[in-house]
């Protein structure tokens, strides 16, 4: 397989195949011997429209560890996307600069596909608003990998705002490509996984074995999954900040909710928590969110040295 000049915009563009194999080449790039020149003389262009810790830190010290070099911005306000330049020609003026691939995060869903559609250089999709958010979904992969040694046969848990929230969307996508997983969609009901995705679901669950259920309580499913996958409420993507109050603290996972867990059942989160998990979580041995983080960094190296062609 060869991922050299690849666009990763969405979870639905990898075929299983190419999920395992990215994720295999995490340690053959992390453990290279020539690991601090692989991508020397590559410089990344990073165009953030929406605020990030966790992607652009770990993709910039990604690329930095690499040997190569980051540019483009991190904050629209201080470019001329405030003089109204479009999204097109900010792809394209950047394209036109000698970056060798471009990393994207943008509020509106569809963006990084435009981008992909205006650039020459390789796109990653960043996260693009309530959509996708594939690099997420191949570190989140990576570590349930690590933590479960299989992909395949799964109960994995989603619970908070699973209408728009993009890793959710992107989890469920690459779940489905795999044998016999029965997801559990935990939300208020106002704000349940999309329809379209639910029907996706059904459509794949003969084809894959795989099975879903749809509840609102933690508690009636906790003790039954490998994975607990907790998410925030996305307030900015709430029209009515009235909505984002009410749902704020819908969901609190404490410690003493996990006394009857499986033993390796590991609680997730793509991170920034808000309420929806207790410190007290932190130090059980269920708590995987700080490792799975920086699990991160290690599968966007990997992402970086295939895409731009320094392992194969
Ligand atoms: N998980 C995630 O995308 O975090 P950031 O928004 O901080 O990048």
């Amino acid at each position: 397989m060869d991922f050299e000049g690849k666009d990763i915009i969405s979870m639905n563009d990898l075929t299983r195949e190419e999920i395992d194999e990215i994720l295999l080449k995490v340690p053959d790039v992390c453990n290279h011997p020539d690991k601090k020149s692989l991508c020397k003389d590559k410089v990344s262009a990073m165009l953030f429209f929406e605020p990030s810790t966790r992607t652009r830190t770990s993709f910039e010290v990604a690329m930095r560890n690499l040997g190569g070099t980051v540019g483009g911005f991190f904050d629209a306000n201080i470019t001329s996307v405030v003089k109204e330049e479009s999204l097109w020609d900010t792809v394209k003026m950047h394209d036109g600069y000698g970056f060798h691939v471009m990393v994207i995060r943008h509020p509106l869903k569809g963006a990084s596909r435009l981008a992909a559609e205006a650039a020459e250089i390789p796109v990653i999709n960043a996260g693009d608003g309530p959509n996708q958010h594939p690099t997420q979904t191949l570190l989140d992969l990576y570590s349930i990998k690590e933590t479960q040694g299989t992909l395949d046969g799964l109960t994995v848990a989603m619970v908070g705002d699973l209408a728009n929230g993009r890793t959710v969307h992107s989890l469920t996508e690459a779940l489905l490509k795999y044998d016999n997983c029965h997801l559990i969609f935990i939300s208020p009901r106002d704000l349940a996984m999309p329809r379209f995705i639910v029907d996706k679901c059904k459509k794949v669950s003969s084809e894959t074995g795989s099975s879903f259920t749809e509840g609102t309580r933690i508690e009636d499913y906790v003790a039954d999954v490998d994975i607990l996958y907790m998410t925030r409420i996305q307030k900015e993507r709430l029209l009515e900040r009235t909505a984002a109050e009410k749902f704020r603290s819908i969901y609190r996972l404490e410690a003493s909710m996990l006394k009857n867990s499986k033993p390796h059942m590991k609680v997730m989160h793509p991170l920034p928590r808000v309420t929806e998990i207790a410190q007290d979580v932190d130090a059980t041995h269920h708590a995987y969110y700080f490792q799975q983080a920086r699990n991160g960094l290690f599968v966007r190296e990997t992402l970086l040295a295939l895409i731009l062609g320094a392992v194969k």
